[in-house]
C-alpha cells in the first residue's frame, strides 16, 4: 500500500503524542519507511526509544548529538520525505509554524521542507476554537499545508468537544489516499527557465539604476515548478532570497546584459520560459570607471539607452514546441495593455498584476493576478499568498501540455 513511500512524522508536545506509537506501527506495517522528528516537549508524552524501535530509525530531536560531533540536516530530512506529517500538532507548534519561528529541529525541518505538509491539530476545545488558532490554521492552509481536522470527543481536560487528534487509523487512511492520488505533473522533467528579481544598471562602480522588485514571485514560481518535478533554471537579479531545491539551478546576475546573456544561452533547450523579472528598460550609455565625485561632477543628467528586451527576443526566437509566459505590471487600461504585450512579444499567456489592487505588487507577500491567454481568454484570481499564486500559474501552465 505505502511501499516505497517515505513518511516523516513530526511529534509535538500534546497528550495525543502517545497515539503516535500506534500510528508509526500502522505505517510501517503498510510498508512505508518512517522517520520521526520530535520537539523536546513531545518526549514527555512518548519516549524517543519507543518511536525509534517502532520506526526502525533513530528518533531526531536536537540539531546535534550528545558529543556535538554531528548535526542533523533538517534540509536533507525535508528533501527525503514524500510527505511531512505533523501529528499531533499542538497549539504552540501551530502558532510557530504560522509565524516562521524556528527554535527546534522540527520547526527548522518544517520551514525548509519541499514536500507536502499535513498537520493534525490536537488541543483542548477552547484552544481549538480560539480566534488565533483559527487564524494560524488558515495561514498554514494559505501556504498549501493540509489540515487533518481535529475531531469531537473526550479531551484530556475531561471536557468534551472538538480538539481531539484524528485517530491513527484515520490518519493512515488520509495519508494513503493523499500519496496515491497525488498526480504526476505533466511538467515533470520539463526544462523551464524562470527570470526573477530586479536588474541593476551601473552608473559608476558604486551607483546603479534599479527597482523595488523583491524576486518573491519568481522564486515562488521556481519552487512551485520544482515541486512538481520540473528542472528549473532560475536566472535572478540581486535579491536576498535563496533556494536550495535540488531541481533548481540558480544563475545570479546583476545587470540586464547579464540576464540577456544567461537567457540566450539557456533558451534554445528549454520547454518553457517564464519571465517574472523586473528588467530595467534603460541603462546608462557609459559606465564611469571611477566613482563620480560631486565636486567634479558637471553632469545634470545621465544618458540612457534601451536594454535588451529579453522576453521579446525569446518570442522572436520561439520554436513551435516552446511555451512563453510574460508578466505585466500595469497601472491603468490593464487588460488591453497586457493583450498588446502578448502580441508584441509572441507570448502564450501573460500574468497581469495591477497596481490598483491592494496587496498586489513588489513589496507584498501577496499578489492578485489575471491570466490572459493569446486567445484573449481572461482568468481572474483572488488575492493570495505568492506561493499559492505560483501554484495557480503552474496549474494553468499544465493545461498547455495536455
Ligand atoms: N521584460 C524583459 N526584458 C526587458 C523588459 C521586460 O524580459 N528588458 C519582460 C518582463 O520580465 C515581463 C515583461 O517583459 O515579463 C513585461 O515587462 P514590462 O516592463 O512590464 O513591459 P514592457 O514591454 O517593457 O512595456 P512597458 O514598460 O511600456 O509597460
Amino acid at each position: 500500500m505505502l511501499s516505497n513511500k517515505k513518511i516523516l512524522i513530526g511529534v509535538t508536545g500534546s497528550i495525543a503524542a502517545y497515539k503516535i506509537a500506534l500510528l508509526v506501527r500502522l505505517l510501517v506495517k503498510a510498508k512505508a519507511t518512517v522517520r520521526v522528528v520530535m520537539t523536546p516537549s513531545a518526549t514527555q508524552f512518548v519516549t524517543p526509544l519507543t518511536l525509534a524501535t517502532l520506526s526502525k530509525h533513530e528518533t531526531l530531536i536536537y540539531y546535534t548529538n550528545e558529543g556535538q560531533t554531528n548535526w542533523t540536516n533538517h534540509v536533507e530530512l525535508g528533501a527525503w520525505a514524500d510527505v511531512f506529517l505533523i501529528a499531533p500538532c499542538s497549539a504552540n507548534t501551530l502558532s510557530k509554524m504560522a509565524n516562521g519561528l524556528c527554535d527546534n529541529l522540527l520547526l527548522a525541518t518544517y520551514l525548509s521542507a519541499k514536500c507536502p505538509v499535513l498537520f493534525a491539530p490536537a488541543m483542548d476545545l477552547d484552544m481549538y476554537a480560539h480566534g488565533s488558532t483559527l487564524r494560524n490554521i488558515a495561514t498554514l492552509q494559505s501556504y498549501g499545508n493540509i489540515i487533518i481536522p481535529a475531531t469531537h470527543g473526550e479531551l484530556a481536560s475531561g471536557l468534551v468537544g472538538e480538539g481531539r487528534m484524528a485517530e491513527p487509523e484515520e490518519i493512515v487512511q488520509i495519508v494513503t489516499q493523499f500519496l496515491s492520488t497525488k498526480p504526476t505533473s505533466i511538467l515533470k522533467g520539463k526544462n523551464i527557465i524562470v527570470t526573477a528579481g530586479p536588474t541593476y544598471e551601473a552608473i559608476d562602480p558604486v551607483r546603479f539604476i534599479g527597482n523595488n522588485s523583491s524576486g518573491k514571485m519568481g522564486f515562488a514560481l521556481a519552487e512551485s515548478l520544482a515541486n512538481v518535478g520540473a528542472q528549473v533554471q532560475l536566472i535572478t537579479g540581486p535579491t536576498h532570497l535563496i533556494t536550495t531545491h535540488p531541481n533548481i539551478t540558480t544563475t545570479k546576475i546583476i545587470s540586464s546584459d547579464d540576464m540577456y546573456a544567461a537567457a540566450t544561452r539557456l533558451y534554445p533547450t528549454c520547454n518553457v520560459a517564464i519571465c517574472a523579472a523586473a528588467v530595467a528598460d534603460y541603462k546608462p550609455i557609459t559606465i564611469a570607471t571611477e566613482k563620480i565625485k560631486k565636486e567634479k561632477c558637471l553632469i545634470s543628467h545621465i544618458e540612457l539607452t534601451q536594454t535588451h528586451d529579453i522576453l521579446k527576443w525569446m518570442g522572436e526566437n520561439k520554436k513551435n514546441n516552446q511555451i512563453l509566459v510574460g508578466f505585466a505590471l500595469e497601472t491603468n487600461n490593464e487588460v488591453p495593455n497586457a493583450i498588446k504585450k502578448i502580441e508584441r512579444k509572441n507570448l502564450d499567456f501573460i500574468v497581469l498584476n495591477s497596481l490598483q489592487n491592494a496587496g498586489a505588487g513588489f513589496k507584498y507577500d501577496t499578489n492578485q493576478i489575471t491570466i490572459i491567454t493569446k486567445h484573449n481568454k481572461v482568468l481572474n484570481f483572488e488575492l493570495k499568498n505568492k506561493k499559492a499564486v505560483a501554484n495557480d500559474i503552474v496549474h494553468h501552465l499544465e493545461t498547455y501540455f495536455k
